[in-house]
C-alpha cells in the first residue's frame, strides 16, 4: 500500500497512516517490519524507488528514451482529454491481470467510438518488451491511447490516427506477510460524468477531490452521488457490515476496478459473503470497517472518514483477511 504514490496520481498519496506492506517501500526484513508495525500514525511512508535517469517509452510504434518522446501539440488527449488508458501493476516481472486490464481498456475504447491501432493487438507483448529495455520487474506501467492529432473541432477528424503512448515506472516489491497500510479519507460530491465506467483521461473532479483530501490531510475522497457512496477518486469503495463486504455495482457509476474484481473473487472463493449494493453516506460513516482498493495501493484500510473513526481506527480484520487473500493471489499468479 502506497504511502506516497510514485505517480502522484493513482496511488493513494497523503493521508496515509502506516505504511506495512512494504510497497512501495522496500521490503522490509523481519525486524524492519516489526519496527514499522509499532511506528507511530504519522510516521513517513519509504521512498519510492528512484526512477532510472534515462526511461525508455513506447510512442506510436518505437521504444525511445522518454527525453526525445514528444506528442504532437494538437493531439486531442492534450486538448480534450479524448482518450483512455490503463494502469497495470507488474510483480515479480509478470503483470497481474493483464487479460482484465486489456478487456477494460477495449470497453473503454468502444466507449468513446475509437478504433484501436493495429499495435493495440500486442499490447501484452509491447509491454513485457518496455519492461526488458528498463530493466524493470517490479513496475507501473501506464497505457494510454488519444483520438490522435487534429485541428481543434470538437467533431471526431474523418479518419483519426490514434496516438498509443506506453510508459514503466519501478516501483517496490511487495512483502507477501504485510498488513493493509492505513489511511485517512474525506468524503466528496461525485461531480463526474454519467460515464465514470470509462477509463477516460478526463479526470478533473477527481483531481479536485483529490487535492481537498490532499489538503485535509487526507489520502482520498470518497465520492457520493446524491447520499449513495460511488468510489474513490482512484480507488473503489467498499464497507464491511457484520463480516459482509458491501460496494457498488459495477454500473456506469463507478469504474469496474480490477483490483475489485480480484478482490471480489478471492472474497468469494474465501467464503466471505460480498454484497454488490449501493449503500449511503450514513452506511459508510457506521461501518463496521471501510476499505478502498487499486493496482497500485492493493486494499487500504480507512480509518478515519471526514476526521471520525471507523470502527476502531485500525485496519479491521475483514481490510487484513482480502489484503492477505490479495498477496496470495498475486504471488500464485506472478510467481515469487
Ligand atoms: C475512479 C477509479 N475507480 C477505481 C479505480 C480502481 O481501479 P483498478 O483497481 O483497476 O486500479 C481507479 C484506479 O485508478 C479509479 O481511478
Amino acid at each position: 500500500m502506497v504511502g506516497r504514490s510514485t505517480d502522484g496520481t493513482e496511488g493513494l498519496a497523503s493521508g496515509t497512516t502506516s505504511a506495512t506492506d512494504g510497497s512501495p517501500g522496500p521490503a522490509p526484513t523481519r525486524t524492519r517490519r516489526a519496527r514499522i508495525a509499532m511506528a507511530p500514525a504519522s510516521n513517513p511512508a519509504p521512498a519510492p524507488p528512484k526512477p532510472s535517469p534515462a526511461p525508455q517509452v513506447y510512442l506510436n510504434g518505437r521504444f525511445l528514451p522518454r527525453a526525445e518522446a514528444t506528442v504532437d501539440v494538437e493531439d486531442r488527449g492534450t486538448l480534450f482529454g479524448d482518450g483512455v488508458y490503463e494502469v497495470l501493476r507488474v510483480y515479480f516481472g509478470k503483470p497481474l491481470a493483464l487479460a482484465a486490464h486489456i478487456e477494460r481498456l477495449h470497453r473503454s475504447l468502444g466507449g468513446i467510438r475509437l478504433t484501436p491501432p493495429a499495435e493495440a493487438e500486442r499490447l501484452g507483448a509491447i509491454t513485457t518488451e518496455l519492461l526488458e529495455r528498463n530493466a524493470l520487474r517490479e513496475a507501473k506501467v501506464y497505457w494510454q491511447i488519444t483520438r490522435g492529432t487534429g485541428p481543434r473541432e470538437h467533431a471526431f477528424p474523418a479518419q483519426p490516427r490514434p496516438t498509443l503512448l506506453m510508459t514503466a515506472s519501478p516501483l517496490n516489491p511487495i512483502d507477501p506477510a504485510s498488513a493493509p497500510t492505513q489511511i485517512k479519507a474525506i468524503t466528496a460530491p461525485d461531480e463526474r460524468w454519467h460515464n465514470c465506467w470509462i477509463k477516460s483521461l478526463m479526470l478533473l473532479p477527481n483531481l479536485l477531490a483529490r487535492q481537498r483530501a490532499a489538503e485535509a490531510g487526507a489520502g482520498e475522497a470518497i465520492f457520493h452521488r446524491d447520499g449513495v457512496v460511488t468510489e474513490g477518486t482512484t480507488s473503489s469503495a467498499y464497507i464491511v457490515r457484520e463480516g459482509a463486504v458491501w460496494t457498488h455495482p459495477a454500473d456506469r457509476w463507478i469504474l469496474g476496478g480490477i483490483t475489485r474484481l480480484v478482490l471480489l473473487e478471492e472474497a468469494r472463493k474465501a467464503g466471505i459473503a460480498v454484497e454488490e449494493r449501493a449503500f449511503g453516506l450514513e452506511d459508510l460513516r457506521s461501518a463496521d470497517e471501510v476499505i478502498v482498493s487499486n493496482t497500485t495501493s492493493h486494499g487500504q484500510a480507512v480509518t478515519h472518514i471526514d476526521g471520525q473513526p471507523v470502527g476502531n481506527a485500525q485496519a479491521g480484520p475483514v481490510a487484513r483477511r482480502l489484503h492477505g487473500l490479495l498477496m496470495k493471489r498475486i504471488v500464485a499468479e506472478c510467481g515469487g
